[in-house]
């Protein structure tokens, strides 16, 4: 068998900038400061510029961050937050964590991010915020979503844990569209570190001020650091409790190593995701797969070689559906081929939502999308002769030529 193709492979990044990469170590180790200091600082600066301004706040992990946002966003018991019931379990996970009440709405066919119209329905006079995801790399649609909730004081938390580097439509990053956004640097992510790591950015100083004291246990400080670095860290006191949702050093050095080739791995990325809608091409329209694309377009056959992208599409991952998504996957795997099921239950079907008292045929959407989604292997560094024979193992299982 030819060589296998994985769904993705983290340590391909790595390849001709070790040296960069040890630099950064080195400076951390002789640094002799390993928590929430300088490289975090410069790292929260950066992400923040390329979030179009506001404050970021380096977090332990993107989970983290979602839930620090919830409790700086002020929701907690008896409160709700409104989400897309197909996505991560740190989504709605960390919203119950934060002890608000997670509230599913249905996701939209094309985009399966959550739907705007939708999550307005399911607002209550409970709602303390809406947590759009902005799924696979794909900016999710917000303007409804934040034209309703601002004149209310209702929060909009965007959970971009997949899209760092993504734009909506009218070319606004995200990081910038809601209240405040969650990102996570977990090593498959668009900036994706060494191990773990998330950041929460915002334009509202008092929820930067509420987070990074919430990141250290609640330690007041009025310097604003949340105390991590002092001797006397809780000379402040504890005004609310908090975590231990820190960023170490070294994660954030290596962090800022792999900004410096952001945008080149971006690029790579949304070239790999346009070579995949060119291979398939016109075999899409006659193929029982539709691939990602533009809801706005026309949608003529269902292909997505003829919808210009809205935004910019990060390609997180590479998302198909397929009605036959099982076999399929099942037979690339026999070719060698590594995929991915994101979601393969909606979350109001899991057993740890039973609380909340949700039945199959509820979010018909997002029950369809967790049947029909695959991802298809895709990193910066993916070669072009990979992506054609994931494709035509692809072609293969419709056809039955193998
Ligand atoms: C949509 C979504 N939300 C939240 C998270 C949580 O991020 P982390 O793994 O850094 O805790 C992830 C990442 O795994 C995610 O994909």
């Amino acid at each position: 068998m030819t060589d296998p193709i994985p769904l993705f492979d983290a340590a391909a990044r790595s390849a001709g900038r070790r040296e960069a990469l040890t630099e950064a170590f080195r400076r951390v180790l002789d640094s002799g400061h390993y928590v929430l200091g300088r490289e975090a600082e410069a790292l929260e600066q950066a992400v923040a510029s390329r979030c179009g301004g506001g404050t970021a706040i380096a977090m332990s992990s993107g989970s983290d961050a979602i839930l620090a946002a919830v409790v700086a966003a002020g929701a907690g018991p008896g409160d709700e937050i409104v989400t897309t019931p197909f996505t991560f379990i740190a989504t709605a996970g960390s919203i119950a964590r934060a002890g608000a009440r997670p509230v599913f709405a249905d996701i939209d066919r094309n985009t399966m991010t959550l739907d705007p119209e939708l999550a307005v329905a399911a607002a209550t006079d409970r709602t303390r915020g809406f947590m759009p995801v902005h799924l696979f790399g794909r900016c999710a649609e917000l303007h409804h979503l934040t034209s309703w909730a601002q004149p209310v004081g209702v929060a909009v938390i965007e959970d971009a844990a997949q899209a760092f580097g993504a734009t909506d439509v009218q070319g606004r990053p995200v990081g910038s569209l809601g209240d405040a956004a969650c990102l996570s640097f977990y090593p498959t992510k668009t900036l994706g570190g060494y191990g773990e790591g998330g950041m929460v950015v915002t334009r509202r100083p008092g929820l930067a001020q509420t987070l990074r004291e919430l990141r250290n246990h609640g330690a007041r400080a009025p310097g604003g650091d949340g105390g991590a670095r002092g001797s006397d860290a809780n000379a402040g006191g504890y005004a609310r409790l908090g975590g231990n949702f820190r960023m170490d050093e070294l994660q954030a050095a290596l962090l800022r190593e792999e900004l410096r080739r952001f945008d080149v791995a971006l690029a790579r990325r949304r070239l790999a995701a346009g070579r995949y809608l060119d291979l398939f091409g016109d075999l899409a329209r006659d193929l029982p797969i539709r691939l990602p694309r533009d809801p706005g377009a026309p949608s003529a056959g269902g292909s997505a070689t003829d919808a210009p992208l809205p935004g910019r599409h990060v390609f997180g991952q590479f998302v198909i559906r397929a009605p036959e998504r099982d076999a399929l996957r099942s037979h690339l795997e026999t070719r060698g081929i590594g995929t991915g099921v994101y979601y393969r239950r909606p979350l109001h079907l899991e057993e740890c939502f039973a609380y909340l008292g949700h039945k199959r045929g509820e979010f018909p959407e997002a029950e369809a999308a967790a049947r029909e989604a695959l991802a298809l292997p895709l990193w910066p560094e993916i070669t072009a002769a990979r992506q054609e024979r994931v494709v035509a193992a692809c072609t293969e299982f419709f056809t039955g030529n193998g």
